[in-house]
């Protein structure tokens, strides 16, 4: 088998995504996943273990099973709000589980580690574009989850050697260009598969969350970077500390901000139809504006994004989202 990596959480969003940049890289992802929110069918570069990462027993035996090189962890809850709601949920899973993992590694000699983490790690910005060095104060489990991991990356590397990178995501979007895999979650909160599923009649009409903002159409602003170019950032850490490189944190994103009315614009032009919306208030705990600083990635990883132009993100997210309509005969 060709250098196989263990991939928690592979069966869901972007972990699948890169499963199968890590296959065309020359790796063979081995995806660890309990299948709670991810799917089997999205499993199709390599073996499916069915478990948790809070299982350590079962993290031991799939270590000596296939004696992974390096881990790319993605099982995580992932909802801001039910983090708010539900945080032992968002503690017991993010932060524990990651422990569980780390712990695993470090008692079978793994010493790379390539961590999903979040913008929500920086809470609400100070100033904008959001470099790595700007103040991390969450505002929610979720986000509070993430930075408690990026701290247990820290102290592990400190203590017992561990190289991580932890990639803070922006808003991940779009899905597969050759539609064999793409974003489907339950229930769905995310602004472009419910725009698109309003578009399409599978989802209700759209609430647009806030008009009130100090932006320059009211809306939100958010930084939507493509899920195959944060796949192809996740194969470029891995390669980094395959390479020696010193452990990292740095953001994935793509510089500029999209308000919600242009996505919506967006999704109008590529639907070729209206997308039926209604404006309503604001979503407790929403920045206004989140935009990342870039550069560190493109120094440190030679990464930049390659299809994260606003077209692109739609375009994929609709093919996807029209072909799974279709299947379902609906
Ligand atoms: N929005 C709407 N209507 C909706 C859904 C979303 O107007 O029905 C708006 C939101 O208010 C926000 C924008 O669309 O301004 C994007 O919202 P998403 O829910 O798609 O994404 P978020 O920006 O809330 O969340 C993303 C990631 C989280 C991460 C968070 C950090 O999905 O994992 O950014 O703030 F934690």
């Amino acid at each position: 088998m060709s250098r196989p990596v263990l991939v928690t959480g592979g069966a869901g969003y972007v972990g699948s995504h890169t499963a199968k940049a890590l296959a065309q890289a020359g790796y063979t992802p081995i995806t660890l996943d309990n299948l709670g929110r991810g799917f089997a069918h999205a499993v199709k570069w390599g073996p499916l273990e069915r478990g948790d990462v809070l299982d350590r027993a079962c993290l031991d035996a799939v270590i000596a099973r296939w004696k992974p090189a390096a881990v790319l962890h993605f099982a995580a809850f992932s909802y801001v709000g039910e983090s708010v709601t539900a945080p032992g949920l968002y503690y017991r899973n993010n932060v524990v589980g990651s422990l569980t993992l780390l712990e695993a590694m470090r008692d079978h000699g793994i010493d790379k580690l390539v961590f999903s983490s979040t913008c929500a790690t920086y809470g609400l910005p100070v100033r904008l574009p959001l470099t790595e060095d700007h103040p991390q104060v969450p505002i929610n489990p979720y986000g509070a989850s993430k930075l408690m991991v990026e701290r247990l990356l820290a102290d592990f590397g400190a203590a017992h050697g561990l190289r991580s990178a932890a990639l803070r995501y922006f808003n991940a979007a779009g899905a597969d260009p050759d539609g064999e895999i793409g974003e489907n979650h339950d229930p769905e909160t995310h602004l472009i598969p419910l725009a698109i599923g309003a578009a399409l009649g599978t989802q209700p009409k759209l609430k647009i969350f806030g008009t009130d903002y100090a932006t320059a159409d009211g809306t939100c602003i958010r930084d939507y970077i493509h899920v195959t170019d944060l796949a192809a950032a996740h194969v470029a850490a891995l390669r980094h500390l395959e390479a020696g490189g010193q452990s990292l944190a740095c953001n994935l994103g793509t510089g500029s901000g999209l308000s919600v009315r242009a996505i919506l614009d967006e999704v109008e032009r590529v639907a070729g139809r209206p997308v039926p919306a209604e404006e309503g208030p604001r979503r407790p705990g929403d920045p206004p504006e989140l935009v990342a600083d870039p550069a560190l990635a493109r120094r440190l990883l030679g990464w930049t994004p390659a299809i994260s132009d606003i077209e692109s993100v739609i375009s994929t997210a609709y093919r996807w989202a029209a072909r799974q309509h279709n299947r379902s005969g609906s």
